[in-house]
């Protein structure tokens, strides 16, 4: 018998849940807003649907494993040189790239219990021990914390700013304050998948892109703002030495030449950037308002999603199920080590408009 090792016996598989249309034929749905994944509901940039033809592509080939062009356009977009970036199957797929390429069996990542929950899975699969250190009150970053628990093991921190769930960032103070102080051959992971939304709604995000850390890994995606979730696209910036080590443990073809093609044209439109990003920032402050005027616990959020506390499992549970059943799906998060609470993506102003009328309607009969 083909014996697995203990640590992917132990590894539990991603389970889906039903599909938007299962559940929509199971409750016999005929309004729904999808608010589950963190996916842009705007959808992507119109410029791509116009111009894209598969003819203009040799499918039937191979091509330059080193993504040279999608390289050379992102690192003239932030002025940056083609050796600080790195194109992947998605930020998670970078995410798994780093732990693959630093991280060794008695190593270990230091992270959040409340944090993205890829970089449990991933340093798992790895072999690598992953410490959860627990959110401070609200759900907080405390950078004291994550300074005192570094030990002689720590091989990487992971940093998700804006996080997900909670939707808060790690503020330029605190960054700043964080990466003078750690060891120079601790790794930080600063996954910054909501990028975009949260540099629309404050000043206080750092700029990452500002500093000179030799010890940074900066994680982007065209899945969110970019709405190109199902390409599977996202890019790592750092110094050349990390990025040398990452293109070694890279796959060969990695990712699809349509994904980087269209990622190329994505680039280009940032008038839809803008627009998604405003969108956001406004309906935010409708959840915002219904919240605080219905005495819900939520946290303000910095990226296009939002978490509230219902206060317990058995509550949130309850109200998910009850949105569920109206068409309106949200995200539970016993995954992320919060079961007491819900995230909501924020969709577009009628998907919006629907989920608080339902949440209304489920507040006035209880
Ligand atoms: C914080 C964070 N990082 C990374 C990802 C993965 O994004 P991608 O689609 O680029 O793999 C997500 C997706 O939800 C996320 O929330």
């Amino acid at each position: 018998m083909i014996s697995v090792p203990k640590y992917i016996e132990n590894t539990k598989n991603y389970s889906p849940s039903l599909t938007v249309d299962e559940i929509v034929k199971k409750y016999d749905l005929n309004r729904i807003s999808v608010l589950w994944n963190n996916e842009n509901n705007y959808g992507f940039s119109k410029k791509i649907n116009n111009n894209i033809k598969l003819s203009d592509f040799q499918l039937n080939r191979y091509f330059d494993p080193l993504n040279i062009q999608l390289r050379a356009k992102i690192s003239s977009f932030y002025n940056l040189s083609i050796d600080n970036v790195i194109i992947g199957n998605g930020s998670e797929g970078l995410l798994q790239n780093v732990i693959r390429s630093f991280c060794s069996f008695d190593d270990e990542v230091l992270t959040f219990n409340g944090t993205f929950v890829m970089i449990y899975l991933w340093s798992n699969i790895n072999n690598t021990s992953c410490k959860k250190l627990k959110l401070s009150e609200n759900y907080r970053y405390d950078i004291k914390k994550i300074i005192s628990n570094i030990t002689k093991r720590t091989k990487i921190i992971y940093i998700a700013s804006p996080n997900n769930p909670t939707g808060q960032i790690i503020e330029k103070n605190n960054f700043q304050k964080l990466m003078t102080i750690i060891p120079k051959n601790i790794l930080v992971i600063l996954d910054e998948a909501y990028y975009e939304y949260a540099k629309a709604i404050t000043d206080e995000y750092p700029n990452s892109l500002d500093y000179d850390f030799e010890n940074l890994v900066i994680l982007r995606t065209f899945s969110k703002a970019y709405g190109l979730a199902s390409l599977r696209i996202g890019y790592a910036i750092s110094k050349k030495i990390i990025i040398d080590s990452l293109l070694k443990v890279k796959l060969t073809f990695e990712t699809s030449i349509l994904s980087q093609k269209i990622a190329m044209m994505a680039l280009d439109d940032q008038v839809f950037i803008k627009n998604v990003t405003r969108n956001n920032s406004i309906e935010l402050e409708k959840y915002y308002r219904f919240f605080n005027d219905n005495n819900i616990n939520f946290f303000k959020s910095f990226g296009n999603f939002i978490m509230i506390d219902l206060g317990s499992e058995k509550k949130s549970n309850e109200l998910y199920l009850k949105l569920l059943k109206k068409g309106v799906f949200v995200r539970l998060l016993n995954a992320f080590g919060l079961t007491n609470c819900l995230r909501i993506t924020i969709g577009t102003s009628d998907e919006n408009d629907y989920c608080i009328k339902i949440f209304k309607e489920i507040l006035s009969k209880l």
